[in-house]
């Protein structure tokens, strides 16, 4: 099926995407953020938010992979086509009965009970939001933290958390892509460094926003707020042809990569535009074919909450200075 615009590009790429992170996923650091949250001694449902929810993957992983047996989860999205299409997928599910104002409530095979509650907002926004402070006792990010404010959000998640609340960011992209048969090698990786450029150097409505190395970035950050760091796990991204083919929506979500990249440099004069063109073209074909790797390295993260601990200083950019 053609995809017309950006948008449905875009969405596709996130659906495709989520096998891939299912697999990716640290699961050790998924383990531990479920024995924490069933060690708490709950009267009530969980009190989730998620940020950057995009179509609605990780809540039905929360759901597929039974986070917890009771939950209000709050998903928050800017991409107002994102939360059309999360609508329009959980509407297809037979155990989701639909209540007003974008607000869902069921329970899943797994026997998660949930209510759900999705809001076209900006994440700045709602962690400025004196309703939502001291209110959730878990908020969580996944694929989300390279493209926002580091210091800024962690700040502003720690504040949304209850005391003994929990934070877990997922696949934080980490400074690392590769791709296989090797081709052109030098200068695929000042590819690579140039689109990094760009993340670190992005700049979103005045504030500085992305950062290519955003999982050694939060660890430092946390660390040097004195947070507890519960756990931190690989999440990388494997993705590689087998029996000359490749899975599910493997092959789009590789021409998404690369195109993305390629579109990203067509701005970037330090680029050599004819090459570039031929690198996307090379590469392309190798999907096509059946023979494109990619390997990308992300980092998932569990912490606890401040709770009378030295504070984030927000603003500072930690990871930064550390010379990340
Ligand atoms: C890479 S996508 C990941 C989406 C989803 N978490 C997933 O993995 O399928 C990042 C998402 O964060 C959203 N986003 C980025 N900045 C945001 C902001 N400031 N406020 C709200 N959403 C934001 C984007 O619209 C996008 O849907």
């Amino acid at each position: 099926m053609p995809l017309h615009s950006d948008s449905q590009r875009f969405i596709r790429y996130l659906a495709v995407k989520r096998d891939i992170d299912d697999r990716s996923l640290s699961q050790s650091v998924w383990r531990k953020l479920r024995r924490r949250l069933r060690q708490a001694d709950r009267w009530r449902p969980l009190d989730v938010i998620e940020m950057g929810g995009g179509i609605g993957t990780m809540f039905a992983r929360t759901l597929d992979w039974a986070l917890t047996p009771h939950m209000q989860y709050t998903l928050i999205e800017a991409n107002s086509d994102c939360l059309a299409e999360c609508e329009s997928r959980l509407k297809h599910l037979p155990y989701i009965s639909m209540g007003p104002e974008n607000r869902f409530h069921g329970q899943a095979p797994s026997g998660v009970a949930f209510a759900l509650e999705m809001s076209c907002a900006d994440i700045y926004a709602v962690i400025d939001d004196p309703n939502m402070f001291n209110r959730w006792d878990l908020v969580m990010a996944h694929a989300v933290m390279d493209l926002v404010n580091i210091p800024e959000t962690l700040y502003g998640f720690q504040r949304l958390l209850r005391p003994g609340g929990l934070l877990y960011l997922t696949l934080n992209y980490d400074g690392l892509s590769c791709f296989l048969p090797q081709w052109e090698t030098e200068f695929e990786e000042m590819l690579v460094s140039r689109y990094h450029h760009s993340m670190d150097h992005r700049v979103i409505e005045g504030r500085r926003s992305g950062s290519s190395r955003s999982g050694r970035q939060l660890i430092m950050h946390l660390l040097s707020a004195k947070l507890p760091l519960i756990a931190v796990g690989n999440s990388d991204w494997i993705v590689l042809p087998q029996q000359g083919g490749y899975t599910g929506g493997e092959a789009f979500f590789l021409e998404f990569i690369v195109q993305t990249i390629q579109r990203q440099l067509q701005q970037d004069s330090a680029v050599d535009q004819p090459k570039l063109a031929r690198w996307a073209k090379r590469r392309m074909c190798q999907i096509a074919a059946g023979e494109l790797i990619f390997m990308a390295r992300n980092l998932d993260i569990l912490c606890g909450s401040t709770s009378g601990r030295q504070t984030l200083d927000q603003g500072e950019d930690l990871g930064k200075d550390a010379g990340l």
